[in-house]
């Protein structure tokens, strides 16, 4: 059965800086998930704060909100089939140091905080998270 969904996907800081947008725009398209949506904004630390309320009470947080807000970023709403567990398979795992070859963090991830991407996690904050960036 067809199950085609969308996701959010940010191109963190670390990999705009480092020109990767259309590396990592590439491995989307090639792998079936279109870019609905795209668009270059740069977010406050208050945004950030918000964006990653679920992680508030944990003791990175703090570093996550400023590291977030520390420069331009690359929101997308991603789009194809089961699109929120194709894109994190894509992404890998959080720490680049455990990623898989071939993916997003694994060749581009600095480290566990400048991991490159974010991807959402679930069908439900896939619709949170697009509003959050694309409701008007
Ligand atoms: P992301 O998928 O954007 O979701 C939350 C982010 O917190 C995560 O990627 C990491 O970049 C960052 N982070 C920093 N420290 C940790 C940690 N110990 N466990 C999980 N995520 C962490």
């Amino acid at each position: 059965m067809s199950k085609i969904q969308q996701t959010l996907s940010i191109i963190k800081p670390d990999a705009v800086e480092r020109n990767l947008e259309d590396n990592i725009k590439k491995i989307f398209t090639e792998n079936n998930l279109g870019i609905k949506e795209s668009k270059k904004i740069q977010i406050t630390k208050d945004e950030a704060a918000e964006f990653y309320k679920v992680h508030q009470s944990k003791p990175f947080y703090n570093d996550l909100c400023d590291y977030l807000s520390s420069g331009p970023i690359v929101v997308m709403i991603l789009e194809g089939e089961n699109a929120v567990v194709a894109n994190r398979k894509l992404m890998g795992a959080t720490n680049p140091k455990d990623a898989e070859e071939n993916t997003i963090r694994k060749l581009y991830g600095i480290s566990i905080d400048k991991n490159s991407v974010h991807g959402s996690d679930s069908i439900e904050n896939a619709k949170k998270e697009i509003d959050f960036f694309f409701k008007n």
